[in-house]
């Protein structure tokens, strides 16, 4: 699968992509809020390999997908969905090269993963979560138009410190609210 946005391409992984993947997840500052460690090139690698794996399964519950640019078609980042059809909803994640940051690419990305979500996946709740000290990470949740839903504090061990978690979410109902009022404005 791939979508559009007006700067981006969101695509599948190739396997060779690791060599872009690698470029910022074995940056400290890029992996300082997720729970893995700075990646070796072979864990980059290894990475990709298991999403492609995972995405076979039918009915496909994972959906991570590269960000790359359209004017370079450089690969930057990459956004991802976890679906659990029985709950009808999905888990979103992203993470995006340095060299990018503060663009607007990730909100771009992640907006149109999020309408894939509810348009065609018919999802009823999208949430994702982060620390908060990951500012920039809940700003795109909120540009999402998620609504902050829980602060849950030490509930995880990360780089060797117990970690507050922001808990965002919105519903099918509401995403198709913030649709029709951005489409009036
Ligand atoms: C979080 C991350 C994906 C943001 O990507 P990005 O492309 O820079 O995000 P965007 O530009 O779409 O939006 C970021 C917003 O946060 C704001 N922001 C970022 N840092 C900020 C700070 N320290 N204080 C206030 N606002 C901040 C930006 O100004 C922007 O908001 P605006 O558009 O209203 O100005 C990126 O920093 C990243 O990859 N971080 C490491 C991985 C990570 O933490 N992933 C999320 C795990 S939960």
């Amino acid at each position: 699968m791939q979508l559009l946005t007006p700067r981006l391409l969101l695509r599948e992984f190739q396997e060779d992509d690791w060599h872009f993947t690698h470029l910022y997840e074995s940056n400290e500052e890029v992996m300082r809020y997720q729970t893995s460690e700075v990646r070796t090139s072979k864990e980059s690698r290894e990475y990709i390999q298991r999403c492609l794996e995972e995405a076979k399964d039918v009915p496909r519950t994972l959906f991570d997908l590269a960000i790359v640019l359209q004017t370079t078609s450089m690969l930057i980042g990459r956004v991802g969905m976890k679906v659990d059809y029985d709950a009808e909803e999905a888990v979103l994640w992203y993470i995006l090269n340095k060299t990018y940051w503060n663009k607007g690419y990730t909100s771009e990305a992640a907006a149109a993963l999020m309408r894939f979500g509810f348009e065609e996946l018919k999802l009823h709740r999208i949430w994702a979560d982060c620390d908060p000290r990951n500012i920039g990470s809940y700003r795109i949740m909120e540009k999402l138009g998620m609504r902050r839903e829980a602060h849950f504090k030490e509930n995880i061990f990360i780089k060797g410190e117990w970690c507050d978690s922001y808990i965002y979410a919105i519903l099918d109902w509401e995403w198709r609210q913030k649709i029709v009022a951005e489409a009036a404005r």
